[in-house]
């Protein structure tokens, strides 16, 4: 990616009256957010920055529908139900009364990730939500309100809205001050063409949401607030880095961080385990491709499977390697773009 790509980063939107689709793409955190302030606004407690990913995008139609009593959800075709579902109906309301509507919806959400399984999929599931919402109810937003919107979603999903590097700025403080300073935006890389080589160890959904395993890390977690700190440090690194497109601090930094943040999970009470025995082969097998010269980085989220970030050049050597070690599907992914709306709608 060329330095400061931001034109390529910054989405693109329309609006259509009435109903509207949108595309986003997952994102996956260098440096992670994992710890809330604020339960209901979505507000982190600490700053995280990622890279959004050119693969397993979610593409969601709102249409409003003034005669019906209720919201309807459809993901990948069939009736939402459960915690998902509430989510979604949830996140209606806010973009109701932001757009001060009280009109109900049809939401039609498709998923190209296996959801909940650890691959951000709320992430793109939200960002996508957000924008094709804002547009059905005729809200006029720009790229930092959509992020806003977004967020009260899914934290994760702040960040979808832009494409290749973006940071999610936490915001300090309560209430509705704190609600504006917390949005995601593009963040400036030097001359860097990475790869997040996607192992699939396991793709059912996992028993505890990241939701309430943050949740329970931050409220029992001895270990919770020396990586809260260290995260602030590893941020100021992480960005240093980039600009100066150096993918092997990029890598060390992101890497440690993402085994803290499993750190403060193992020390809760009781404690959050997502990472398994296929996790600990693909770990070690890329420190060995380090040793054998290659640069290749870990990083998992909440969930088992891990991402591997490299330079280009290297991907499918890696995707080879963590596929003969751990005989698991294995996706490439380079930078993706920003949410967008789908071509068709009335150009803004
Ligand atoms: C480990 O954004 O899914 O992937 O805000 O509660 O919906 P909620 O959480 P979510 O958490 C993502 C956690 C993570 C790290 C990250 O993406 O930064």
């Amino acid at each position: 990616m060329a330095t400061a790509d931001l034109d390529a980063a910054q989405p693109c939107f329309h609006s259509v009256e009435g109903a509207a689709t949108a595309v986003a793409h997952p994102n996956i955190a260098l440096i992670k957010y994992w710890g809330k302030r604020d339960e209901r606004l979505v507000l982190p407690r600490t700053d995280s920055l990622s890279m959004t990913l050119d693969v397993f995008p979610t593409t969601t139609t709102v249409r409003l529908a003034p005669a019906a009593e209720a919201d309807e959800v459809f993901f990948n075709g069939a009736p939402g139900v459960g915690e998902a579902r509430k989510r979604i109906l949830s996140f209606l309301d806010v973009v109701r009364e932001t757009a001060g509507q009280r009109e109900r919806a049809v939401v039609d959400t498709r998923n190209t990730v296996p959801t909940g399984a650890g691959l951000a999929s709320s992430a793109s599931g939200f960002a996508a939500l957000a924008v094709a919402a804002a547009a059905a109810f005729g809200l006029d937003l720009d790229v930092t309100e959509l992020s806003r919107l977004a967020r009260r979603g899914s934290g994760s999903a702040s960040r979808s809205i832009f494409g290749g590097f973006a940071i999610w700025h936490a915001g300090r403080g309560l209430g509705p001050a704190a609600d504006l300073a917390s949005f995601a935006e593009p963040v400036s890389v030097g001359d860097l063409d990475p790869a997040l080589v996607v192992a699939l160890l396991n793709t059912g959904p996992k028993a505890v949401s990241s939701r309430r395993a943050m949740q329970r890390t931050v409220d029992t977690s001895p270990l919770y607030r020396p990586w809260a700190d260290s995260s602030t440090a590893d941020l100021a690194a992480m960005r240093e880095a980039l600009v100066k497109g150096d993918l092997d601090s990029v890598g060390e930094i992101a890497e440690r961080n993402a085994l803290g943040m499993h750190a403060t999970m193992l020390a809760a009470r009781p404690a959050v385990r997502y990472l398994s025995p296929a996790t600990l082969t693909v770990l070690d097998t890329v420190t060995q491709l380090r040793r054998d010269g290659v640069s290749a980085y870990s990083t998992m989220d909440a969930g088992p499977n891990v991402k591997v970030l490299c330079h280009r050049r290297d991907a499918s050597q890696v995707a080879d390697a963590v596929r003969s070690a751990a005989s698991c599907q294995v996706v490439i992914s380079g930078c993706g773009p920003g949410a967008s709306l789908q071509s068709g709608a009335l150009q803004r």
